[in-house]
């Protein structure tokens, strides 16, 4: 996903109100997640690229030149978090979920047979993941796959393309599901889920554009 390569990195604006994604999430949930949680990370970041040769990069590139390396560890949990949430922000939208658009169901059938067992691998990736979090649907190569990943880490340094991403930190849910994280990441499929987004991304990479 292209991002803006500006100094110092802004918070993007959630793509719908506080309160649009009730009652699925609270907007008590999505305003300390957006406000508190995310401009944490960006806030984080600009402080850590401030004076450095990463300071005119773009937030794709930071991650991808620091994923892995020890030294920059602080850098990269803070800046894969806020590119994994501006993703997250677009994966969900106001009474979302339902049959994904044909080309993307077409690539599901071929991958796990059915919407329904794709729909199913990311349920169980997502409540599977140990502690924090995110479970993705990607593309791999031209086919879909369904993995999760620890704490900030991102498909994008691990040669996967993302199309989908749930967030299973604590703080996506805590406050609305308390340790019910499998009713939280049901309902967020099943009734948030922009699968027009994750089309759209299917599309570009097809397109060979990333
Ligand atoms: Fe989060």
């Amino acid at each position: 996903m292209a991002t803006q390569a500006v100094a110092p990195l802004s918070l993007p604006p959630l793509p719908y109100a506080d309160n649009a994604l009730e009652p699925v999430i609270s907007a008590k949930t999505l305003s300390f997640h957006h406000g508190k949680h995310h401009r944490t990370y960006v806030e984080n970041t600009n402080k850590l690229i401030a004076g450095t040769e990463l300071a005119d990069l773009s937030l794709d590139q930071i991650v991808t030149v620091t994923a892995g390396r020890a030294d920059r560890a602080s850098l990269f949990n803070n800046a894969a978090q806020a590119w994994n949430h501006s993703f997250y922000w677009r994966c969900l939208k106001p009474k979302g979920g339902g049959e994904p658009p044909t080309t993307l169901k077409q690539k599901m059938e071929e991958a796990f047979g059915s919407v329904e067992a794709c729909r199913k691998e990311l349920v169980n990736n997502a409540i599977a993941q140990f502690g924090s979090g995110w479970a993705w649907l990607v593309l791999e190569g031209s086919k879909l796959k369904v993995v999760k990943t620890a704490n900030a880490d991102t498909p994008l340094t691990q040669g996967m393309r993302p199309l989908l991403t749930i967030d299973v930190w604590e703080h996506a849910y805590y406050l609305d599901y308390q340790n019910k994280r499998a009713d939280h990441v049901n309902a967020v499929i099943d009734k948030l889920t922009n699968w027009e987004f994750a089309a759209e991304n299917l599309a570009r990479f097809a397109a060979g554009r990333l």
